[in-house]
């Protein structure tokens, strides 16, 4: 029985006639870019994320990697800067500190999570020297200014130990929460939902998100109002007056349309979470049958024992196993979606040669990025379905 990796038909016919209304209301009125639909749109997500009244910002951006690039840019992040990241995430976050002019430093990820490791941050970071300008330097020079740390696969990054440790180093943090809308984290006895813990978050709508677009989409948030005003600017080429340009920016608007079928379906979003929760669930019951547990790893639930329902919203369902390739051609051969998130860690990518890095520099994503193996986990996902791709699996590596 063939099992796609991802079916956005299952999310059943009362979204689709949602996503179409408001579609066809943006046809019908015309306005395509910016304005109500969006402001509209910006609202409801605040409202979703600040559950606790926070002061929490949004606005919406042609894409993630738009909103992460108009972070940095309205972070003044540039020519002479240092940003840190991890190698082993989607290209976006690195490709944004490039295209800045910031040198990017890497630090290795955990093991088991997949997530910046805190303890090889501080260790980074104890290696550099302060300047007399008060910043920690980069070995060439540039001033350490950011962290961005990924909550990735739609689980929580350790936030609480980088932070600490980023303030003890005087360094800021940006979340890339491009993967976890609706992920919560417990933050000093309260809850608080990834995207608003740090100053500066984004967040991916790409259509295969947990929360997709109708497109390419994605949204900034931060917790100050200031930033926000100068995060409208730089989204529409730095103008507040048209044709008046305060900042240089770009064309990084989001289009009505998206921002009204994405509004049509956040009301859907804490639904779709839950169901893939229960199906990693289901994953964690079958495997647990099938004896595989000592040849698969599967997925940390880091934040289980917080006792929050959406420690985890498995943006992706991500197991290691030695023997990836040989689990590989047996789904193939069965018609089972699969997917390598990601095949070759940033450090080691061409476009990135200039950094000088070499294989054995971040052992821990090198090994994550020969391992790794996505398994379908969408909303519509049948139990049969998940039997179909352990059973594959127990086939290939009996
Ligand atoms: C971790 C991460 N960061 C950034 C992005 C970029 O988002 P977008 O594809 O909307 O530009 C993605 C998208 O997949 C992502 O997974």
């Amino acid at each position: 029985m063939p099992v796609p990796l991802f079916d956005l038909s299952r999310l059943g016919p009362q979204v689709d006639e949602a996503v179409r209304d408001a579609a066809l209301r943006v046809l019908g009125h015309r306005g395509y870019v910016l304005g109500a639909e969006v402001e509209a749109f910006e609202k409801d997500l605040e409202a979703y994320l600040a559950q606790n009244r926070e002061e929490c910002h949004a606005v919406g951006m042609s894409s993630g990697t738009d909103a992460q690039l108009a972070l940095l840019m309205a972070l003044g992040i540039g020519h002479g800067d240092a940003v840190i990241s991890t190698p082993y995430t989607f290209f976006a976050t690195a490709g944004c500190i490039h295209r800045t002019g910031a040198e990017i430093l890497f630090c290795d990820i955990n093991p088991s999570t997949f997530m910046m490791d805190p303890e090889s941050l501080r260790s980074l970071l104890a290696s550099l020297q302060r300047g007399s300008d008060g910043f920690l330097h980069s070995p060439k020079g540039n001033r350490v200014r950011l962290i961005v740390p990924i909550h990735l696969f739609g689980a929580i990054c350790d936030l609480e130990k980088i932070m600490a440790i980023s303030a003890e180093f005087g360094v800021e943090v940006l979340e890339d929460a491009a993967q976890i809308l609706g992920g919560e984290y417990l933050w000093k006895q309260g809850t608080k939902k990834a995207g608003i813990i740090a100053p500066t978050s984004y967040v991916s709508f790409y259509p295969s998100k947990n929360l997709g677009a109708a497109g390419d989409a994605g949204v900034a948030l931060c917790l100050d109002a200031e930033m926000a005003e100068n995060l409208r600017r730089i989204r529409n080429h730095g103008m507040e007056q048209r044709y008046y340009h305060k900042v240089v920016g770009g064309n990084f608007r989001i289009d009505a349309i998206q921002a009204a079928v994405l509004r049509a379906k956040l009301p859907f979003l804490d639904g779709w979470n839950a169901t893939r929760r229960a199906n990693a669930a289901e994953y964690r019951a079958a495997f647990t049958a099938a004896g595989l547990l000592d040849r698969v790893t599967l997925p940390a639930e880091p934040h289980l024992s917080s006792g929050l329902t959406n420690h985890h919203i498995y943006h992706q369902y991500v197991i290691r196993v030695k023997d990836r390739g040989a689990v590989m051609a047996r789904l193939t051969e069965k018609k089972i979606g699969c997917a390598i998130y990601y095949p070759v860690p940033l450090h080691l990518q061409e476009c990135f040669a200039y950094l000088g890095h070499k294989s054995g520099d971040f052992p821990v994503s090198e090994l994550a990025a020969k391992e790794s193996l996505a398994l379908p986990i969408f909303p519509g996902l049948r139990q049969d379905e998940i039997g179909e791709v352990v059973a594959g699996i127990r086939e290939s590596i009996a």
